[in-house]
């Protein structure tokens, strides 16, 4: 291969990969933590909002083994979260997160940061967890 037709072919890879990471931005935004199940409260620690500026994050994804679906917490303000399922209510597609808002890979539906429905064919708002924050814990109630 000549070195000209080299450098075009590796300038398209690089253009590609810059692309693709410009159209994930809910990838590269989103923090996975995992949570810790104790009876019927899923934990976190308030610090997990915490990014490496010690700014807060909007929103992190809590998992564990033991959770059907992820559930995603939104931080409104300082002593104000909202835990969503992270299912959508149209036929049970497993939901991204952008920003603030929820969208569903399947038929495009979007869910705002509190769960209300905000583009269809959804119809039914997203399941909600109460969050009670103790200290630097924030218990997530699965009951
Ligand atoms: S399953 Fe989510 S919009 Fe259909």
């Amino acid at each position: 291969m000549e070195r000209r037709a080299f450098v075009r072919k590796c300038g398209m890879g690089c253009l590609g990969v810059l692309a693709s990471s410009m159209f994930l931005p809910g990838c590269s935004g989103t923090r996975y933590v995992t949570g810790n199940i104790q009876g019927s409260f899923l934990s976190i620690k308030e610090d997990d909002f915490l990014n490496e500026d010690h700014d807060y994050l909007k929103h992190v994804v809590v998992q564990n083994d033991a959770l059907q679906y992820p559930i995603v917490v939104f931080r409104l303000s300082t002593d104000n979260y909202k835990a969503l399922l992270m299912k959508c209510t149209h036929q049970g597609t497993e939901l991204q997160v952008f920003g603030d808002r929820l969208q569903c890979p399947a038929h495009g539906s979007e869910f705002t940061n509190t769960g209300s429905v905000q583009n269809g064919p959804a119809d039914t708002e997203l399941r909600s967890f109460p969050v009670i924050k103790e200290l630097k814990t924030l218990k997530i109630d699965l009951s």
